[in-house]
């Protein structure tokens, strides 16, 4: 139950929408509406929308240069969890902007509020979206989003103490677990799951131990989405395939959040996980505090590669993060 009076924000904040920038519009428009098989809302010149659900906007593609996620929308609740944030916003010294009228009708919100987050993100806050309840035409039967949000986003960090921080000062966001993978003898990957409402996790962020690197070029790692059924997963593995996508990892289920996913390379660059059957924590009887030893009890294999998950490009990118500092807004 959602105390509406409480200070505390948690599960009244959810992953409500994500912006890409790319010159790729075809290639955005024949993965997401053929391959996952997302309504497309809205056509234009400089921008593409889909639906997966009520909402008028979830995945939103506009004509730019980043071939990055460039914002995220964030859900409150109502206005009170709205002016929580935003008092906490304030209290840092935190520059907030208000977007009203057409620019906000493109997010598919009535108005956000707008700043800049940790690495650069816009993060943008909004209460009320615009509803479309117009039969979906979508190649799947739908998408779990609700008072969980769409899904979640994976970040590298440099700074990932800090940026776990961020997010339990803005948005009381709680840990869920840890996984910890140790590559060879010196090597250990940490992620931290952080959960911001029902949602396992909304946020997980990656970092390497001890000599600490980004060796993402994108400031989204990856993108997960919830399929609703085993045969929406299915099929869109099968759509992706016969279309010729590159899969980042084949089929597999994660140790902590026991969704079964697989990860596709999209025009971008950036990863999107199909997922299916995330858990739901209770907080009732949620255990936090456990550490996993690796990243899928089975399968997640890369195709084509053997032993090393490292590319070429991942230590470039590693090399190219020491050179620049990461972005926190306080
Ligand atoms: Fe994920």
């Amino acid at each position: 139950m959602v105390d509406s009076n409480s200070t505390d924000v948690f599960g009244r904040v959810r992953l409500g929408y994500v912006v890409i920038g790319s010159r790729k519009l075809d290639a955005w428009k024949t993965f997401l509406t053929e391959g996952i098989g997302l309504h497309l809302a809205c056509e234009s010149a400089d921008t593409l929308a889909w639906r997966m659900d009520d909402h008028a906007r979830r995945l939103i593609v506009q004509n730019d240069d980043a071939e990055d996620v460039t914002a995220i929308g964030w859900e409150l609740e109502d206005e009170s969890a709205l002016a929580i944030v935003l008092a906490r916003l304030a209290g840092k010294g935190v520059q907030v902007d208000v977007v009203e009228g057409q620019q906000a009708a493109d997010r598919g919100v009535r108005s956000l509020h707008r700043f800049v987050g940790p690495k650069g993100l816009t993060l943008e806050l909004f209460t009320q979206p615009i509803m479309d309840t117009r039969p979906l035409a979508m190649l799947c039967s739908g998408f779990v989003t609700g008072r969980g949000g769409m899904g979640h986003l994976s970040f590298m960090s440099r700074e990932p103490d800090r940026k776990a921080a961020f997010w339990r000062e803005l948005f009381d966001a709680r840990t869920s677990d840890r996984i910890e993978i140790a590559a060879g003898d010196r090597a250990v990957l940490d992620v931290t799951f952080l959960r911001m409402n029902q949602r396992h996790h909304s946020v997980a962020i990656a970092a390497t131990r001890k000599f600490a690197v980004d060796m993402y070029r994108t400031r989204i790692q990856h993108l997960n989405l919830e399929a609703a059924t085993l045969d929406d997963l299915s099929g869109a593995y099968e759509r992706c395939s016969k279309l010729g996508y590159t899969f980042e990892r084949g089929v597999g289920q994660h140790p902590n959040d026991r969704e079964l996913s697989f990860y596709i390379a999209s025009p971008s660059g950036i990863d999107l996980e199909i997922g299916w059957d995330a858990l739901t924590l209770d907080e009732a009887t949620w255990q936090a505090g456990r550490t996993y030893p690796n990243m899928s009890t089975w399968g997640h294999d890369i195709p084509g590669r053997f032993s090393s998950e490292l590319k070429f490009s991942h230590l470039v990118h590693a090399a190219r993060s020491l050179r620049k500092s990461e972005y926190l807004p306080w």
